[in-house]
Order: C-alpha cells, then structure tokens, then sequence
C-alpha cells in the first residue's frame, strides 16, 4: 500500500517513541481517559482531522484519541512547530500525518488538505487556530461561486486561496458535502476562538464548536504556566543571549503576557509591559513591572516579544528605531503581530534554523526569530507535557462531547461545564503531590456549594 503519510524522516520513529514513552509519564489527564474510556470507545466511528502543533505532547493526544474509538488524520497548524520525531512516531504507528517542520505555505494547506483525506470524509475537526475549519468553511463559499480572496493580502492568502481552488477544480462539491458530513469542532486557542465567535455572529457556523481555550484549566495554565516556561527557552536555544540585565518589552498581559513576563522576569530580565485594556495593565503594574508604550521604549529594549493575539503590534517604523542587535519575536498564534513583510526588503543573514539577522538601513541588526511565527514552538519545543495535559483533557472531552451528544446542540460555540474542568484539574494533582481538603457537608452548605463540587459560579474568574 501506498504510504500515507508525510514526515521529514521515518527513521526518527523510534527517537519519538522514547520521547512519547516519557511524555506519557507527564501526562495523566490523557492516561486517565485512556483508561476511563479505553475499553467503551466513546469516539468509534468519528474520523477526526486535527490541525494542531505536531509535537511530541500532541502525539500522545493522537493516540489517546485512537485509543477511544477514533479514526484520525493530522496535519500541523504552523510551518515551523512540528517536531519531526513525533511525527515520524505517529505515522509508524499508523496513524496518516502530514507535517514537516520548515514546510512552506503552499505544503502547509497541501497537508492540511491531505489530513481531510478519509476514504469515506472527515466528520470531526480538532482544530488549533481556525484553520481546518476555516479551510473548509472559505472553500464552500468559493465553492459556491463566491470570491473570499479577491486579491490576496498575504503570502498566507495566496497559499490558501490557491489550494482551495485547486481542491474545487479537483473535486467540485467536495467542499459542500465536507461542511455537511462536519458534526462539530474543539479549538485549541484564543485566536481560533476568536473566529469561531466571529463566524457564529454572522450566522455563518454550521456545526456546534467547543472552545476549549476558556476552559479554565486550559488558558489559565497553558496559556500562562506554559508560556512562562516555554518563552525564555525559544529565546535561549535561538539566541543564548544573557537574560539577565536586559530590558525586555512585552507587549499584551492577558495570560500568554502574564506568562511570558514572568518568564522574563524569572530569568532575571527587566520587563516592560504594554496594555491597550485598563485592567490587564493595572494587573501588570500591580505585578511589579512597567507599563508605557512601545514608542517610549524601543530605542532602549534589548529583547521585544508580542504576545496580544492582534496585528500591526511592531510595526516597522518602531523596527527602523531599535537598537543594534535587538531580539524581536512573537508567542502570540499568526505572524502578524510584527510586520515581518516589510522587512523582506532588507538584507537577511540566516544564522540557523528560525533565526534570521536582518540589516536595517541605518545599520543596526534585528535578529528575528521564527520569522515571526510563535517562537516557544519554532524555536524550542512549545510547552511541556505536564500542562499540555490539562489542555489536551479538554480537547478529548470536547471530542466525546460533541461526537456522542452533538445532536443535542445548536450551532454555536460552547465551554465545557465547571464540573468537567474541575475534573481535569483533579487529574492532575496525584502526580506533583497535592493533597486536597474537603468541605464538610455545614462548611458546603454555608458556601452554598456541593462537597463534591463544583466550588464556584459560573462568573468566578480564578
Ligand atoms: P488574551 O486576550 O488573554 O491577551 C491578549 C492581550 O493583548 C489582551 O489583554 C489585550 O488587551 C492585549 N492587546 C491587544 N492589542 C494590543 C496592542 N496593540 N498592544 C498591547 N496590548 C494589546 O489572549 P491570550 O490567551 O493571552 O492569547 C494571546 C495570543 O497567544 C493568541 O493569539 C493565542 O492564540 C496565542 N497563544 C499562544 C500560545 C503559545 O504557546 N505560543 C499558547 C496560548 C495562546
């Protein structure tokens, strides 16, 4: 039989087994659903396309999935995240994956496609940033004769729009029928949240979608507790420059900014902060460190990291007026939080893989990172395994829910219940030894809560 698969090297199968054999260790939310729904295989009959980070953590997520019942196929969300021994692990297993890190855009929509090639459709998505639904919601309306892209803004658009035509010329109706056969969707993170709610407000999503971003043992952990680990090591491995000492700006302080200024700072950089939103700046201050505007800062900074989820954040005029040598990279989803495109113009030095040294006209060097892509995964290994966990229990709980119940759902975008992230938390607490207390049954009534849980309304903000 022809491979299914597409990986930089199959032979790194073994080195990512290993790496899976530890990371499992790490990860007893996805063990315990392993056993919990091992033997009922709740997703039977779900045939799941996953656009999401090919690392090793995503790996053991894959198989617990199979695991439970499910038919799957993976494609990468980002050109530059996946980790090649994974990959190649999962496709010895065989399961069909399609991700190379350093793939270009065109491969990455290719592969994306491909990831949607069950011989009798795809009915799932698990999808990382809105691109697998995105994919086939755009490629419906194109399908039926509307022109989304008319003329393409970025690389990015003319990738996409060039494989979505040619996945029309190919198969006329594939689109169509794909939309129709889609029960539901679990999206990763914030940004792809962002589009999910977007696309319901315009009555334009068909299926239901669960965002598992605002569980709170998924945002409130991997987006902070996973950032503060993973920022200063992308920094590290690009650049083994001192963190101590440096001034370093961080732009946002919603909970990827609160992570990665706590990173900075753990590291023993001094941390700038920048805030459009009240709050979340008076948090920053009341944290200890300084809010200002880029403006104020970008002649002095040493190492500047955007981390708001928007676009145009370093714009180039501020990238004209760094200083020499300045580290500028982003941990936020898309690229566009810098404005690399305009920095194509300039002389590029690459020093190595996701590291670039770019001359600006006055003469000082930028080195950038991932080319703007997230750093934490292009440039190290993204978060570990521990609070990836906590974020991948969510996504299996999402998958069942919406393959076994989705029929009781309306199109719209969903949070799972307390109870369940309550019960993802709880998961995970044997394995760095915490001990819980309980309430007794006065204390819980005088509370006004269950002994059991869950211990807090709907509007608590942890
Ligand atoms: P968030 O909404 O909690 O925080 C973003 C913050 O940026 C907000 O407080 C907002 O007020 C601020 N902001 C927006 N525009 C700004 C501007 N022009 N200048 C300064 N601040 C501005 O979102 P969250 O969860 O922190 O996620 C941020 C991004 O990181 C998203 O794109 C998300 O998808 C991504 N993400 C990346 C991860 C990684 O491992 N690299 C992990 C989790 C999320």
């Amino acid at each position: 039989m022809a491979k299914d698969y597409i990986v930089k090297d199959i032979t790194l199968a073994a080195f990512g087994r290993k790496e899976l054999d530890i990371a499992e260790t790490e990860m007893p939310g996805l063990m315990a659903c392993r056993t919990e729904f091992g033997t009922t295989k709740p997703l039977k009959g779900a045939r799941i396309v996953g656009s999401l980070h090919m690392t090793i953590q995503t790996a053991v997520l894959i198989e617990t999935l199979v695991e439970l019942g499910a038919d799957v196929r993976w494609a990468s969300c980002n050109i530059f995240s996946t980790q090649d021994h994974a990959a190649a692990a999962i496709a010895e297993g065989g399961t069909p994956v399609f991700a190379i890190k350093g793939q270009s855009l065109e491969e990455h929509w290719d592969y994306l496609d491909k990831s949607f090639a069950f011989p009798d459709g795809a009915n799932m998505i698990l999808d990382d940033g809105g691109d697998a639904t995105l994919y086939i919601l755009y490629g419906a309306r194109m399908e039926a004769g509307e022109d989304l892209l008319p003329v393409p803004q970025s690389e990015e658009e003319v990738a996409i729009k060039a494989q979505i035509l040619k996945r029309i010329a190919e198969t006329p109706g594939w689109f169509a029928k794909t939309k129709a056969d889609i029960q539901g969707v679990s999206e990763e993170t914030t940004t792809g949240v962002h589009r999910l709610y977007d696309l319901h407000k315009k009555g334009e999503l068909p299926f239901p979608a669960i965002n598992v971003n605002d569980s709170v043992t998924k945002s409130k952990f991997d987006n902070k507790y996973g950032c503060k680990e993973s920022l200063v090591d992308g920094i590290r491995r690009a650049t083994d420059t001192m963190m101590a000492g440096k001034v370093a700006v961080v732009m946002g302080y919603g909970d990827v900014g609160k992570g990665s200024a706590a990173s900075l700072s753990g590291a023993g950089a001094r941390v700038i902060v920048t805030e459009v939103d009240p709050i979340c700046a008076l948090q920053a201050a009341m944290d200890g460190f300084q809010v200002t505007t880029l403006d104020d800062v970008v002649e002095t900074a040493d190492i500047f990291v955007t981390t708001t989820g928007n676009k145009d954040v370093i714009r180039i005029e501020h990238m004209r007026r760094m200083k020499d040598m300045a580290i500028v990279g982003n941990i936020g989803h898309f690229d566009n939080e810098i404005q690399v495109a305009a920095l194509k113009n300039h002389k590029w030095t690459n020093i190595k893989e996701q590291v670039d040294m770019i001359e600006m006209p006055n003469g000082h060097r930028l080195i950038l990172l991932s080319e703007g892509r997230l750093l934490n995964l292009g440039n190290a290994t993204g978060h570990p395994s521990f609070v990836m966990s906590a974020s991948f229990t969510n996504q299996v709980l999402a998958q069942i829910e919406l393959w076994t119940k989705g029929d009781e759902y309306q199109p719209g975008v969903y949070i799972l219940p307390k109870h369940l992230d309550e019960k993802v938390a709880r998961l995970h607490l044997d394995r760095i030894g915490v001990k819980l207390s309980k309430l007794d049954a006065e204390q819980a009534a005088y509370i006004g809560v269950s002994p059991d849980g869950p211990f807090k309304p709907e509007h608590y903000r942890y």
